[in-house]
């Protein structure tokens, strides 16, 4: 069955499916992105989702592509052509298509939208779950945007093929005072010696990840304390548990960075028991 994207106007076979070649986001990056879980049919956080996806157009000045019950009208029957049951859902909007000049085209200029949906495979995440993953820190050498879910994604594409050729994962990102920010596409969380989980507060040095806003409700209902609090590179690697969240991969156990084990070299129970009340808390919406 060949996959199904929907691309300004069309459910178009992936083979068929394209954007212009003066498509801002082709040229400039010049737009921005939600990737959002598919579980058992429902779809996980749509509503935070939407709602970052509008403050990230509003940060750039790109006009919304449709109301969001046309948006969500098309990311259900995309998911259905392509009957993703557990899987993910790809969002893209960007400035659209216009002559190359590095200003904003007219106001009369459409953004573009392109959505895509695969299934993905719970034994390939379940064994990640069960063995951890393993991660290397990076240098943080991006902009100072990077709130805004932009689709200028390059730092983090090389970070995460660093990781790659490192035999690990992910790459955490650290920055110029040796304190962590996060994933290449991920936030990062630790379990500190007095029991809390600790994460970086959300301002303009990471991503306000939907999976992190999520987490913070679930682990008030474990009574499990959170802390928004710097944490560097050093107390990372000697805290009792260390953890990744996104949308794609929940909450992922790390157990070795930069070659040192983690904890007991196990993952920890923190990340497990997070993980199996995240989708009695998150909001699901049938496809
Ligand atoms: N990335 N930080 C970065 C840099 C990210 O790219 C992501 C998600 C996150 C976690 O955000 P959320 O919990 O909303 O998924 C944090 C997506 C999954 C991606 O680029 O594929």
């Amino acid at each position: 069955m060949p996959r199904i994207a929907y691309v300004n106007g069309r459910y178009l076979p992936h083979r068929d499916a394209g954007v212009h070649i003066e498509d801002r986001g082709y040229q400039f990056a010049d737009g921005v992105y939600e990737v959002c879980e598919i579980r058992h049919g429902m779809i996980v956080d749509l509503s935070r989702h939407l709602d970052r996806l509008d403050r990230s157009l509003g940060e750039l000045r790109i006009a919304q592509p449709m109301s969001r019950a046309a948006l969500v009208g098309i990311i259900r029957e995309v998911a259905r052509r392509n009957r993703v049951k557990n899987g993910l859902f790809y969002l893209q909007v960007t400035r659209g298509e216009a002559r190359r000049d590095h200003v904003f085209p007219g106001s009369d200029t459409a953004p573009s939208l392109v959505i895509t949906a695969k299934s993905t495979d719970p034994k390939i995440i379940a064994a990640k779950n069960a063995n951890g993953l393993k991660a290397i820190t990076v240098a943080d050498n991006r902009w100072d945007r990077v709130d805004i879910k932009t689709v200028g994604l390059l730092p983090n594409v090389l970070a995460r093929q660093a990781a790659k050729e490192a035999g690990a994962q992910e790459a955490i990102y650290v920055d110029q005072r040796g304190m962590v920010t996060e994933g290449a596409a991920t936030n990062v969380w630790i379990v500190d010696r007095e029991g809390n989980l600790v994460t970086r507060p959300a301002e303009h040095g990471i991503l306000r990840g939907i999976t992190r806003t999520t987490l913070k409700d679930v682990a008030q209902s474990l009574s499990i304390p959170v802390v928004e609090r710097e944490f560097s590179r050093d107390e990372m690697l000697a805290a009792r548990e260390v953890f990744i969240t996104a949308a794609t991969s929940i909450c992922f156990p790390i157990v070795e960075i930069d070659g040192k084990t983690i904890g007991n070299g196990h993952p920890g129970t923190f990340a497990e028991k997070i993980r199996t009340a995240f989708f009695d808390i998150a909001e699901k919406t049938a496809i």
